[in-house]
């Protein structure tokens, strides 16, 4: 799911097609017409869906659409690559921790919006990003994993932004990895006890 430029997602599928990542991309949902992950999916030759938020009652009818788009793909590994809507308790119960998200400050610092230039403004000398289990309360999961980006002193957001994504990059793929490896091994767990 992605709202924007989509680079992460496009660093998500290079680390498929390069084989570090075992997976595979069924579909893109975007919520902005113009959103340029529309364009990096039609150049992969991956599906992408609008669901334009502007166009659904509520939260609840937008993630019930967004939860059937999903499960007609058979997915079963949420990707929050960017997206910019809150999403309700109606999606979380059909992916139940199956949906990650990634966050361009060291949670649980700076949540919500503009992350990168709180970060800035609070003078801290180190941020970076995190990739989290998606929970109701925004920016809020457990941690899969974290990158620091230190903050030089002549740093301007987007400056800052660009090094910060450059991790995203890095730390995205593995962390999904790690997820669902974990994820995996619990479930293991649970069947053998
Ligand atoms: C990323 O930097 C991600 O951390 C941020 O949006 C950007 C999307 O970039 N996400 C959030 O701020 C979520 N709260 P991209 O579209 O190029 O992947």
């Amino acid at each position: 799911m992605a709202s924007g430029s989509g680079s992460n997602f496009e660093a998500i599928a290079a680390a498929i097609r390069s084989g570090e990542l075992n997976a595979s991309i069924e579909l893109v949902i975007y919520n902005n017409p113009k959103a340029k992950v529309a364009e990096r999916a039609a150049r992969l030759g991956i599906p992408a869906q609008l669901m334009d938020h502007r166009t659904f009652d509520s939260r609840e009818a937008l993630d019930t659409a967004i939860a059937a788009q999903f499960k007609t793909h058979k997915v079963n590994w949420i990707i929050m690559a960017g997206w910019m809507r809150r999403v309700t308790q109606t999606l979380l119960s059909a992916f139940p921790r199956r949906i990650l998200n990634i966050h361009p400050s060291l949670l649980p610092s700076f949540p919500g919006i503009h992350s990168v230039e709180q970060a800035l403004n609070a003078g801290v000398k180190i941020t970076g990003c995190s990739v989290h289990f998606v929970e109701l309360i925004v920016d809020s999961g457990p941690i899969v994993m974290q990158a620091a980006v230190p903050i030089l002193p002549d740093d301007s957001v987007e400056s800052l932004q660009a090094r910060i994504q450059m991790q995203e990059h890095i730390i995205f793929p593995r962390a999904i990895a790690l997820a669902a490896s974990q994820t995996a091994s619990a479930t293991a767990n649970e069947i053998s006890s």
